[in-house]
């Protein structure tokens, strides 16, 4: 620790130390600074932008569930759409209300402040765009646009997105396991270890350099949001390593067809996104071998527990070394764990 001595040297640790961004801390504050984050990412924006560029067609009328600052309802003006219902529950309609007239589109544009899952129209829509993308993709949201799309949307409509597809890898990487692993060492000479099991049932949001993966990726699942399930996807998959090395977990991400030949993914081989990848982290590091069988049984449901802030993730993992008959670990981790089980 530095002396409290206003001296250079001191000045200079601590401007080292200190990132000079002033983050907006409450209330409506906190929510202008989520939505400045999402308008930020240009990639999630004009990917979206370029999507509704192609898809309204002049006379359409659109709805955009979770509209936000209302950038997905402008956009659609800009493309001609007659009419769009703005639907978004928190109370950052009414601004979005304010930048609509500044941009002279107050007139097309119908604000509601409602909730997804509750919302009924006077008339069915051309075209529903949401930027609903949850953790590897799924979310509440998602799962309420996908709802909301077969009440609402014409016969011949377009949901902007229209798939989703997921993917996972096993990695190698030290930085994300001990980041986790924080809780089995003393702080401050108190005794925390406790809190391992609590931190290894989580899921993190995380950067991954492709060359942790341990083998190829596979795709998790590749859903129609009109047709298939997005509330949930399980799946049983199995990775044999290409190298030697400790496997410390998986990494996950999606790729989103959102629509008019427009993709958006949070691959960690594309240009970086809001979204990172996610990181399922194992219980411990396991040394394997070239040829080693990763399986894991992965379930995500985006509605299976009331707290809004905690999706269900589940994994279990096996690990078997080659030529061996006896699993080398098994695991079983899940996001409820880490809530509802006492370590
Ligand atoms: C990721 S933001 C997207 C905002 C904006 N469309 C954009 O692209 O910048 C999702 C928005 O959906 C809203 N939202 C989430 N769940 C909702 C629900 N069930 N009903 C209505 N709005 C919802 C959130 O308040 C948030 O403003």
């Amino acid at each position: 620790m530095t002396s409290g001595v206003a001296t250079i040297s001191n000045l200079k640790t601590r401007q080292a130390s200190i990132q000079y961004i002033p983050l907006p801390m409450t209330g409506d504050r906190a929510v202008m600074g989520f939505h400045r984050h999402l308008l930020e990412d240009r990639i999630r924006t004009e990917s979206f932008l370029a999507a509704i560029e192609t898809i309204v067609k002049p006379g359409d009328i659109v709805a955009d569930i979770g509209a936000g600052t209302g950038i997905l309802s402008f956009a659609s003006c800009r493309a001609g759409a007659k009419r769009v219902y703005a639907i978004e529950r928190n109370a950052i309609v009414h601004k979005a209300r304010e930048v609509a007239r500044s941009n002279g589109f107050h007139s097309q544009i119908m604000f509601l402040q409602q909730d997804a899952n509750t919302i009924t129209l006077p008339e069915q829509v051309d075209v529903m765009v949401s930027e609903c993308i949850g953790l590897m993709g799924m979310g509440r949201l998602m799962a309420a646009v996908a709802h909301l799309a077969k009440r609402l949307l014409k016969a011949n409509g377009m949901l902007i997105p229209g798939k989703l597809s997921m993917y996972l890898a096993p990695v190698e990487s030290r930085v994300h396991f001990d980041y986790v692993h924080v809780w089995d060492k003393h702080w401050y000479g108190f005794d925390f270890s406790r809190l391992q099991q609590t931190a290894n049932n989580n899921v993190y949001v995380a950067w991954f350099d492709p060359m942790s993966f341990l083998a190829d990726a596979k795709q998790v699942a590749s859903l129609d949001l009109l047709c298939d399930d997005v509330t949930c996807v399980h799946r049983e998959l199995m990775f044999t390593s290409c190298r030697v090395g400790y496997v410390h977990g998986f990494c996950g991400w999606f790729e989103m067809h959102l629509g008019g030949g427009v993709s958006l993914d949070s691959s960690p081989f594309s240009p970086p996104t809001i979204w990172r990848q996610v990181f399922l982290p194992l219980e411990r590091e396991v040394l394997i071998q070239e040829g080693t069988t990763i399986n894991v049984d992965l379930y995500v449901n985006a509605g299976a527990t009331k707290d809004e802030t905690d999706d269900y993730f589940a994994w279990n993992t096996e690990v078997r070394n080659p030529n061996s008959n006896i699993p080398e670990a098994g695991f079983r981790q899940s996001t409820y764990s880490s809530v509802n089980r006492s370590p």
